[in-house]
């Protein structure tokens, strides 16, 4: 990772934490991620924060207040605490799927913040629509609408597309492009290497992959998962505990422009903190 430039802004951006073992693992890696990257801005999806089914407040708070995280996004798993219901209207910094066929504010969907060196900027978040379950509105239509509600002078754009295909994810940056600083992936919970910049604007990765135990299948335990692949009875599907990773994004972001200067992705194995994988755009 080359340093800080004067003018830039630096983004760390998290997919999916996945249950306690994400953020067990959240714990610890963000603070080396925090001494190493110093970020501005960080970012993280809690869709399946809490027992890997939902945010609760009390995650949501420890994210925010314990962890430093300053956006938290989600995707099609919001509501599974039904709590949320009661406490999201006080959080601006929760976001959940504009386009959601069961989420009707679009406004809830993005929002404008400053960072604590004095950079506005704005994050949004999106869901897919191909093999995502309900009538979600189109993305791209409503990434517009977004779009014109954010004031031209917030350059540092940041698009969380919650969705299943590399496809859709891929056509809607390319439909981004120049209009966001930074668009990511989440859902799959599988990191892709792919990052890069396009046109010289808009810093891209397919999917960041989840925080949480990857000897599981996308996080749940394997047996759970096995039991209903298989058709047997099971009443269990809760998230593995087995072999954690942090995984996340460092982008740095031109303030003057908007325009993404440099991407990279890491990939951290909690055993032993080592840096086991890593690239650099
Ligand atoms: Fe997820
Ligand atoms: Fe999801």
């Amino acid at each position: 990772m080359q340093p800080k430039g004067e003018s830039t802004v630096r983004i760390l951006a998290i997919g999916d934490i996945m249950g306690r073992a994400g953020r067990e693992c959240l714990e610890i890696g963000l603070q080396e991620a925090k001494n190493q990257f110093m970020p501005d801005i960080i970012i993280a999806n809690g869709e399946n924060a809490s027992g890997g089914f939902g945010i609760t407040e009390k995650v949501l708070q420890q994210f925010l207040q314990d962890s430093g995280i300053h956006v938290i996004t989600t995707g099609n798993h919001w509501a599974d605490k039904k709590e949320i219901y009661t406490y999201k209207s006080k959080y601006r910094e929760l976001l959940v799927p504009a386009n959601m066929y069961n989420v009707e504010e679009t406004r809830e969907g993005f929002v404008v913040k400053e960072s604590s060196s004095g950079c506005r900027y704005a994050v949004i978040n999106l869901l897919g629509r191909v093999f995502m379950k309900g009538e979600n509105r189109c993305p791209f239509l409503t990434l517009d609408r977004v779009l014109q509600q954010i004031p031209p002078a917030v350059k540092v754009r940041v698009v969380d597309f919650h969705a299943e295909t590399s496809s859709e994810k891929q056509a809607l940056a390319q439909y981004a492009v120049g209009r966001v600083s930074l668009f990511y992936g989440t859902h799959t919970h599988c990191p892709t290497a792919d990052e890069r910049i396009f046109a010289e604007k808009t810093g891209f990765v397919t999917d960041l992959g989840m925080t949480g135990a990857y000897d599981s299948v996308i996080g749940i335990e394997t047996e759970h998962s096995l039991r209903r692949f298989l058709d047997q009875p099971s009443k269990k599907f809760e998230p593995s505990k087995k072999d954690p990773w942090f995984c996340f994004l460092v982008a740095d972001v031109d303030q003057a422009t908007g325009h993404c200067r440099h991407v990279a992705r890491f990939r951290w194995k909690m055993s032993d903190m080592n840096q086991v994988g890593d690239s650099t755009t």
